[in-house]
């Protein structure tokens, strides 16, 4: 079986001690550190800016897995891959030249990614596919953490898979928004790669079983 990359999501972590909570999930096994930016306009919530991921970057070695809920994503990525990012993940709804992005994003060294919301198809995406690291499919609508997860987001993640496979691009898909043990493991029979869990590790009564529960 493939390994699956579990990307915990500090927004449901203790923003007062980020750095202990990240020592959690990294004692506990996590591959990468998801982190969710939001602008308080492409979404309804306002979160983590460059100056608390350069400040986190000090305090572990695992991969950075920035996902940007911005209006504006080509003004702000370069702070953010300045800041330690490893991966930048910008929202194909955004206004941008999407194409431009991911050669700018990619040049400066970094891997970079797309995610697509609820409502939006593949097939938006789709012509992006031979140049993206990864995509990042919203199994709930952007913005908050702890909301249920949305079961009919998963034909949308084996078409996906499909099109990857029979193309043999060189992209992970992702999966983001009420993951937990049961609906994780749906996510990786319809082709997930990536799981991001936020709720489910942190309001845990021990995180570290539940990140492992999540690898079964
Ligand atoms: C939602 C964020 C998610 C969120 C996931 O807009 O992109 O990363 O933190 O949290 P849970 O796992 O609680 O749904
Ligand atoms: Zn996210």
């Amino acid at each position: 079986m493939k390994k699956i990359i579990i990307s915990p999501s500090i927004l449901s972590a203790d923003f007062s001690d980020l750095s202990k909570d990240i020592a959690v999930i990294e004692d506990a096994g996590a591959d990468w550190v998801h982190i969710d930016v939001m602008d308080g306009h492409f979404v309804p919530n306002i979160t983590i800016g460059p100056a608390v991921v350069k400040s986190l970057r000090k305090t572990t070695k695992m991969p950075f897995d920035v996902h940007l809920m911005i209006s504006e994503p080509e003004k702000y990525w370069r702070e953010f891959q300045k800041a330690g990012a490893d991966l930048i993940t910008f929202h194909s709804e955004a206004k941008t030249d999407k194409k431009k992005l991911i050669e700018d994003i990619k040049a400066s060294g970094i891997k970079a990614g797309i995610s697509i919301k609820p409502a939006t198809p593949v097939s938006e995406i789709e012509n992006l596919l031979p140049y993206l690291d990864l995509v990042l499919v919203m199994t709930v609508e952007p913005g908050f953490g702890g909301q249920a997860f949305m079961e009919n987001m998963l034909p949308k993640i084996s078409e996906l898979g499909k099109l990857i496979d029979n193309n043999k691009y060189n992209c992970l898909i992702e999966v983001d928004g009420g993951i937990n043990a049961q609906t994780g493991m749906k996510c990786v029979e319809a082709g997930a790669d990536v799981l991001v869990s936020g709720n489910y590790i942190f309001s845990a009564a021990n995180p570290k079983e539940a990140l492992k529960s999540l690898c079964k």
